[in-house]
């Protein structure tokens, strides 16, 4: 059975900063599904040392990256089998994995996932255990010091994939800063992991796998051009023969609207009335009034990546058509500031709840009928994923993994049964205007909206053909294992 070890740092329930961890919460599963023997390896964050079971005795670990006392332990999450990374003085911390409470990065975070990449090439190699993979499996900058410490093995290595799941967040760190890893002064170059004088941990991923995934097939081809490339384009161009775009996919037992407990009534494609029970509990809880309109959905983070200040420029025309919002989101304070200024200055129409709340979170997708994700650059972005399969027609920006999941509302696409909500084009308040008049105009037209709806939420993006994907490409590295 091909072996795999999965190296990365959030894993919905229990820990989650965005969508990786439900990537993370869900992908594994599916690959062992798929007929793979899958190991996790996560640092011992104390949300993931508190959801792990089964665990086995601890494995010592030899002095490495400047840390003298660490562990493997051995458990599993959830049903999957897992190594977590024991460094008490590196991972038990209150706060996020990457930053403190007040969103300041961990000063020693080079070190942090230094030591993830180290393990993980050991780990990976059979020098701790003797599970040895034959594929290991990284993501994101986290993780990515995996590849180059694979690299320098040579020999009979695991391969390496690397899958980025958002080129903007690189790990990057001052030059005097590599010391701290214990690699050969020849991988700090330019054909190595140094980006314009620093450590640049995602370079570490993107020159040094074997393969390079990301997470769909629009994002692989925009990553290669400067605009979206974040400097690291021409890398991406030079390595376009082993970068390809896997989608990701829904976990359909954590979203499904016929059974979501979160929700106060229940639905179905076949079926919407509970839709409309759930849109009313929403609106007396938030305080929003009965309109007109359409109720407009967000749930994201509040970053420029998602391009959220072009729907507050659209506020007057929104207003005037007597549509609601109901936003949940945190990030950025200046976009919370300007959000919960909305929200005062229209009562009843604009509802923000800032913070992070899961059950929040389900129950706006359920009660929305439009989502809006307006994203400048977005990877797959999986709200919009989310948002098909509980009827809220997502509205989106024609990018990356929202370009390849939507398709526009026209009079083709509506003749031929395929929409399933609304696109535009460039990130323009304009551009975005223009498709909220499409979008109110077909809300007046309900037979066709049901039309459009029923599609959306019958869409199938399941985790299972991911998996078959990832393993095609596993298969692609090791015919043999
Ligand atoms: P990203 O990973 O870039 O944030 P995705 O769309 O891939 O974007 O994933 C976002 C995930 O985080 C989704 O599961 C979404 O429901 C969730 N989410 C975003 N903001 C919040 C919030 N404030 N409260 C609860 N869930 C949120
Ligand atoms: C990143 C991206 C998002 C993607 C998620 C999971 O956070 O911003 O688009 O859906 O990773 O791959």
């Amino acid at each position: 059975m091909l072996r795999v070890l999965y190296v990365s740092t959030e894993v919905h329930p229990w820990l989650k900063t965005g969508g990786l961890a439900d990537v993370n919460g869900a992908l594994p599963a599916a690959l062992i599904a798929a007929g793979i023997d899958v190991r996790l390896l996560l640092p011992a964050f104390p949300a993931l040392r508190a959801a792990a079971s089964d665990c086995g005795p601890a494995r010592p670990l030899v002095p490495a990256v400047g840390v003298s006392s660490a562990a493997l332990l051995p458990c599993r999450l959830g049903g999957v089998p897992a190594w977590l990374l024991d460094c008490p003085a590196l991972f038990a911390r209150d706060g996020g994995p990457y930053s403190d409470a007040d969103g300041r990065d961990w000063p020693d975070n080079l070190r942090r996932f230094a030591l993830l990449g180290w393990a993980a090439a050991r780990l990976g190699a059979g020098d701790l255990d003797p599970w040895r993979a034959a594929v290991v499996h990284s993501h994101d900058w986290h993780a990515a010091l995996a590849n180059a410490y694979l690299a320098i093995r040579g020999g009979a290595r695991p391969a390496s994939v690397f899958t980025v799941h958002n080129l903007a967040y690189q790990g990057q760190f001052a030059a005097a800063e590599f010391a701290t890893l214990d690699l050969p002064d020849s991988c700090y170059a330019s054909a190595g992991l140094e980006f314009y004088g620093h450590v640049n941990c995602m370079k570490a991923g993107l020159y040094y796998a074997d393969r390079i995934t990301t997470v769909s097939a629009t994002y692989a081809r925009e990553i290669q051009t400067v605009e979206h490339g974040h400097g690291m384009d021409g890398l991406l161009r030079a390595r376009a023969a082993a970068l390809r775009g896997i989608l990701n996919g829904v976990d359909a037992q954590a979203w499904d609207p016929a059974r979501d407990p979160a929700l106060p009534a229940h639905f179905s494609a076949a079926d919407v009335a509970g839709k409309q029970a759930c849109k009313s509990a929403l609106s007396s809880a938030l305080g929003l009034h009965a309109g007109a309109g359409p109720l407009v959905g967000v749930v994201s983070r509040l970053t420029p990546q998602k391009g959220l200040d072009l729907l507050l420029a659209c506020l007057p025309q929104i207003v005037a058509a007597d549509a609601r919002i109901a936003l949940l989101g945190s990030g950025d304070p200046t976009a919370e500031r300007a959000w919960a200024a909305a929200a005062a200055a229209h009562p009843g129409t604009i509802a923000v709840r800032l913070g992070y709340d899961e059950a929040l979170a389900h129950r706006i997708y359920a009660a929305a009928d439009v989502l809006a994700v307006p994203s400048r650059f977005e990877p797959c972005g999986l709200s919009q994923l989310y948002a098909l399969r509980y009827g809220a027609l997502p509205l989106v920006r024609r990018t990356g993994g929202l370009a390849d999941t939507v398709i526009d509302t026209d009079a083709t696409t509506l003749a031929a049964s395929e929409a399933t909500g609304f696109v535009f084009e460039q990130a323009e308040t304009a551009a975005l205007g223009d498709t909220l008049r499409r979008c109110f105009a077909l809300w007046h037209a309900p037979a066709l909206w049901r039309q459009v709806q029923y599609r959306a939420m019958t869409r199938d993006f399941s985790w299972a053909g991911a998996a078959a994907e990832y393993r095609a490409l596993y298969r692609e590295l090791r015919p043999a294992d």
